[in-house]
């Protein structure tokens, strides 16, 4: 079967592989299950991965198969496999277990381990291949009815883990009700915690460079949020004229941002920081003010990466509630679509250059 690879720590080595098909039997205690890939969702993590920024091939290998926001059908599922069967659509879970406590309790994303293990990312083969097989622990169906969204599920998660685990630090309150929230970024991440915000019944504001009326603008109005553009005035200036924010929730890929967003946050109020930002960015901070905020009215900010099954889960439930009350509006993040594993030099160069993208897709099969 035919995969994409880069070889890690290779700038620009994007490339096609021919791989043995892999077999149900991979997997122990007839637990495997084998997917046809239908879809899979390109980011920013996979460019750091082709600029040779990020990424890790598995043991014994040389180079690594990419993508890691997969979408398929499965084909075939061991003989323990009773709670998946084959044409039933899945997405698989992104990280696998290490050793840390986190890992044994099937929280890999909180692991405390240095090395952590990602299909398509670090030491594990992603799904930008024909097919792929995995343990059942890891697989999530996906109902029919989101079958033309379903791509977009690993993105969700990632919105998934930051709203939940801002909601479970919040229980430190007791009474935590709140009202206003601030999206930073209007990307795939940033419009989906849009979407995941309006759901919750807050009254949203989503932060972008870009000015007002493009694509992912209109897409925020959609939902009855407001776009507001960081070229006109900064989140805490906006805070500080409209109100501040009660959850804010980081997904731009620019870190000074967040010094921006600690001062734009209400007493109790969570900040949530998602962008991996790999570089070595240095800024210039009101230190003694920013840490007085935090201090004086109780704020709280937190990391979170990756996600657990649970977040697949829960991604799958707000999906399902989005289509019953948006509508077709998580299909219009779908804009580039590329057709076919061999023109992976388009993906990337769609992912990289072209503009006006919300979201690139490999079609791999159908
Ligand atoms: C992926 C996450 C992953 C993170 C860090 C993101 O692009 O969506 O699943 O944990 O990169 O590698
Ligand atoms: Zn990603």
């Amino acid at each position: 079967m035919k995969a994409i690879a880069v070889i890690p720590g290779k700038p620009d080595s994007v490339h096609l592989v021919e791989m043995p098909k892999p077999s149900v039997d991979e997997i122990a205690d007839g637990r495997g299950i084998l997917v046809k890939v239908l879809r899979v969702g390109v980011d920013g993590t996979d460019k750091e991965i082709n600029n040779a920024e990020y990424g890790a091939p598995p043991p014994g290998s040389d180079f690594l198969v990419i993508g890691h926001e997969g979408f398929g059908v499965v084909e075939e599922v061991g003989a323990n496999v009773h709670e998946i069967k084959p044409g039933d659509y899945v997405v698989a879970t992104v990280r696998r277990p290490g050793q840390s406590l986190y890992d044994l309790i099937g929280t890999n994303d909180m692991t405390t381990d240095d090395v952590y293990y990602e299909r398509g990312i670090n030491l594990r083969h992603g799904f930008l291949s024909e097919y792929y097989v995995d343990d059942a622990e890891f697989i999530v169906k996906v109902p029919r009815g989101l079958k033309e969204v379903g791509v977009l599920l690993e993105p969700m998660t990632v919105v998934q883990k930051g709203i939940t685990q801002a909601y479970e630090i919040q229980r430190r309150l007791k009474v935590w009700r709140p009202k206003r929230a601030a999206v930073l970024g209007a990307g795939t991440i940033g419009l989906l915690a849009t979407l995941v915000l309006k759901l919750r019944g807050l009254d949203v504001f989503t932060f972008g460079r870009t000015h007002k009326p493009y694509l992912n603008s209109d897409l925020v109005e959609e939902l009855g949020a407001h776009y507001v553009s960081t070229s006109d005035t900064s989140v805490n200036d906006f805070a500080a004229e409209h109100g501040a924010f009660d959850l804010i929730f980081e997904a731009t890929g620019f870190s000074p941002i967040v010094f921006d967003a600690m001062q734009a946050l209400a007493k109790n109020g969570v900040l949530v920081l998602s962008s991996v930002t790999g570089g070595d960015r240095m800024a210039e901070v009101p230190a003694d003010k920013i840490n007085l905020d935090f201090v004086l009215g109780n704020r709280v900010m937190v990391g979170t990466v990756n996600a657990d099954r649970s977040y697949f889960e829960s991604g799958v439930q707000d999906m399902s509630v989005a289509v019953l009350e948006y509508g077709d509006w998580m299909s219009k993040l779908l804009t580039h679509p590329v057709a076919g594993l061999e023109n992976y030099r388009q993906l990337f160069e769609t992912l990289t250059n072209v503009k006006d993208v919300i979201k690139t897709y490999c079609e791999v099969g159908d």
